[in-house]
């Protein structure tokens, strides 16, 4: 394996780059001492709500539990469905699972990576509960046509916002678009805390409400436990950087899609498919994702120059072991289990530079031919 030329991600270059206030915002959390949840979570709440257009926003550990407390507070429980996506982050389909409900998939549309709503309709069952549509990448699912199945089917949207910070669905912001959304900030992600962290959005006061009790052991007040909860709370340090770090956002996506026009630019005379930005969406980029059908060879030979890459995702949910008594075979989504076979994600970071990103293209429009 040749040395790291080019990393997949450089949370380093990152930090460098706001050093100082997130130096500070770490030492108002020391002197304060509030360490689980307290002012700097609360400001960070706020701050984010008003970011996605949401009038709530709960901060938690993870995604997974983001996911784990949207389900329960949408009441979906032992008995219940829930549609979702082969072609996803395994925590998807386990949140629902942890919920006590059966994860009912569906393929997805091979352009955007995500939910093909044309397919839904068929997965509807009298025990369908929710609908969990993922916005792969950083995009945006097709939400409308989701949005209107449910309605007529009187189901809970609840958007999996994981990968998606500031994307945008005709002009709607990830994040207010369903009834509840999740988001994860684990530290890779356009906005990353420094450790586990997650939120849920929501413009409905009474999810929020349940959500607030959930997170923090089903108290209404302390020692007053009315709900069966966890122990979800985000820790105050993850408030204070993602604090700072979401006044740096809109900046590195901008940073992330100009990375994504030069990579389209000079992949536009290769053999691989460079990703689709959908009509409806504002693409933000947590992953740029490639599709060829010869990955394996272009990953190594990427590997072989020093070039870090990643699989988003090998093997989708249903073919994975542990989710084989889902029981679907290989064969069930076909659209997945081919994306799963051709994706091959390039190093993206706000921070890359042009000779990084001149030295990946030239690996990949150099092509991998037989011989
Ligand atoms: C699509 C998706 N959903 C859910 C999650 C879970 O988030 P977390 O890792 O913060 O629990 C992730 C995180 O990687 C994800 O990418």
């Amino acid at each position: 394996m040749a040395d790291i030329k080019v990393p997949y991600l450089d949370l380093k270059a990152q930090y460098r780059s706001i050093k100082p206030e997130i130096d500070a915002a770490i030492a108002r959390v020391l002197e304060s001492c509030q360490f689980v949840l307290g002012s700097e979570v609360a400001a960070f709440e706020r701050d984010f709500a008003a970011h996605c257009g949401a009038s709530e926003c709960i901060a938690l550990n993870s995604g997974t539990s983001a996911l784990h407390l949207a389900l329960l507070a949408a009441g979906v429980g032992p008995g219940d469905e829930v549609i979702t996506v082969p072609f996803t982050f395994v925590a998807s389909v386990a949140a629902v699972l942890y919920a006590g409900a059966r994860p009912v998939l569906v393929d997805i549309d091979p352009r955007s990576f995500n939910m093909d709503p044309a397919a839904i309709e068929a997965a509807i069952t009298p025990r369908t509960k929710a609908i969990l549509p993922v916005h792969l990448y950083g995009q945006t699912a097709d939400m409308d046509p989701i949005l209107e199945v449910a309605r007529r089917h009187g189901l809970v949207v609840i958007e999996d916002a994981a990968q998606a910070h500031a994307a945008k669905y005709k002009g709607r912001t990830a994040g207010s678009i369903g009834d509840m959304a999740c988001f994860s900030f684990y530290p890779g992600k356009n906005l990353g805390a420094y450790g586990e962290g997650g939120a849920v959005t929501t413009n409905n006061a009474e999810y929020a409400r349940t959500i607030r009790m959930l997170r923090d052991w089903g108290q209404d007040r302390k020692y007053h436990h009315v709900l069966r909860g966890f122990n979800y709370r985000m820790e105050g340090f993850q408030g204070a950087v993602l604090g700072v770090k979401l006044r740096h956002l809109n900046r590195w996506t901008e940073a992330r899609r100009a990375v994504v026009e030069r990579y389209n630019d000079l992949l536009s005379r290769s053999d691989v498919q460079t990703p689709v930005e959908m009509p409806y969406a504002r693409h933000v980029y947590h992953v740029y994702t490639l599709r060829s059908p010869d990955r394996d060879a272009l990953q190594a030979a990427l590997a072989s120059e020093g070039i870090q890459t990643g699989i988003h995702y090998p093997v989708p949910v249903h073919l994975q072991p542990a989710y084989a008594d889902l029981g679907y075979a290989r064969g069930a989504f076909p659209q997945s289990e081919k994306a799963a076979a051709e994706v091959l994600s390039l190093p993206l970071f706000p921070e890359i530079t042009d000779t990084q990103i001149e030295a990946v293209c030239r690996v990949v429009q150099a092509g991998v031919h037989a011989g």
